[in-house]
């Protein structure tokens, strides 16, 4: 570790919706963990919240940001499985953020070493969004569901829980809000795209459920769509609310939940992980770093910024989610990602 610089940029959240890039001490790793020189980090509506103060995570200001990335493991500490990561290129879920910034700690067991043909571009956005697409089609299938509705389907998520279906036989009804986005996925070959801004959606919505005998919704908006989606969705439906993306509170009239007995409940990946059990997760995993050369865990990024362009990069990425991510980067490593925008 002498090679090491004793200090390293992090972006530190120092107060709700108050980021600033800071040089602190770096972090050294203990029995077990692993010290990772961070190359990537995402931009996800994950962090948008964290940012807001409104994420699921305990954590007490000022604290680093940064749900998932990717890196190289620079230093270990004691251990069989931190000793053998050692120098070992990793994609990193925290569960607790701290990948905004230069190096990061984090249990050894938390990093999954890349395949040689996954670069760390793709590597860093290879956690939160394939596991849960996996995560949500296997409860559509445990469920007996063979067709479901997925709202903020133009995401990079919703295209993934789309291809994630096609691969499993299940059908998807994509809700989109902007017209360009039925253009969108309809030429990348989703046979059912719904905007939601036209005045016919509840109804076209209905006459699809029926049409598919559709009884579960995947909702990354929340808001009225969640009472929109009961409403359109067969009896005894379920719905997913797994984003707040409209952030503002579920609309639901209880009439709907009653007389069709609909349930609503929340999805969350971070609680799902842990009940899988070792193989499973193993497996899981596995499946999501194959799928990022050209499987259906692909994400597409619109820009690559330097922590210190971070803000901006942060901006335009809400602004414009459905173009793709914002990738923070940290070191010169090769990020093998060509950025659309
Ligand atoms: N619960 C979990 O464990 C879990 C795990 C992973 C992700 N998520 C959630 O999944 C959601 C999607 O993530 P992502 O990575 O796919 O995000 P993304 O790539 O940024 O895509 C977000 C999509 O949602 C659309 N959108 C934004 N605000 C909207 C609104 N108010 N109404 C309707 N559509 C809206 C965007 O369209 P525009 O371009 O029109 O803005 C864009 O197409 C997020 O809410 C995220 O927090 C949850």
């Amino acid at each position: 570790m002498t090679d090491l610089p004793d200090t390293m940029r992090a972006l530190m959240l120092t107060a709700r919706d108050t980021l600033e890039l800071q040089q602190v001490p770096r972090p050294s790793p203990g029995p077990g963990q692993i010290l990772v020189r961070v190359a990537a980090s995402p931009v996800n509506p994950s962090d948008l919240m964290t940012l807001k103060g409104e994420y699921g995570i305990d954590a007490d200001y000022p604290f680093v940001p940064g749900l998932e990335g990717s890196g190289v493991v620079v230093a270990a500490g004691s251990g069989l499985m931190a000793r053998w990561l050692m120098g070992k290129r990793v994609a990193l879920a925290t569960g607790v953020g701290g990948l905004w910034a230069d190096y990061v700690v984090v249990d050894a067991a938390r990093a999954l070493p890349l395949p040689a043909g996954v670069s760390l571009g793709s590597g860093a956005m290879s956690a939160v969004n394939p596991l849960t697409a996996i995560a949500l089609i296997s409860l559509a299938r445990k469920g007996g569901h063979w067709s479901v509705v997925s709202t903020g389907a133009g995401g990079q998520l919703g295209r993934m829980i789309r291809k994630r279906a096609r691969e499993k036989g299940v059908k998807v009804i994509n809700v989109v809000r902007r017209a360009e986005q039925v253009a969108q996925l309809e030429a990348e070959g989703a046979r059912h795209v719904l905007n939601s801004s036209d005045a016919r959606f509840d109804e076209d919505l209905a006459r699809l459920c029926r049409d598919l005998r559709c009884r579960m919704a995947f909702d990354a908006v929340g808001g009225a769509m969640t009472g929109r989606l009961v409403a359109a969705l067969r009896p005894k439906s379920e719905v997913l609310v797994y984003g707040a993306l409209e952030q503002s509170a579920v609309q639901l009239h209880p009439g709907k939940l009653i007389f069709r007995e609909a349930t609503v409940r929340g999805f969350w990946l971070s609680q799902w992980l842990p009940r899988q059990g070792l193989p499973r997760l193993l497996m899981a995993a596995r499946e999501a770093t194959q799928a990022l050369g050209g499987g259906f865990a692909v994400s597409e990024v619109a820009r690559i910024v330097p922590p210190e362009a971070a803000q901006d990069g942060i901006a335009e990425y809400a602004a414009n989610m459905s173009a793709g991510k914002t990738l923070i980067r940290f070191s010169d490593a090769d990020l093998g990602v060509t950025p659309t925008a």
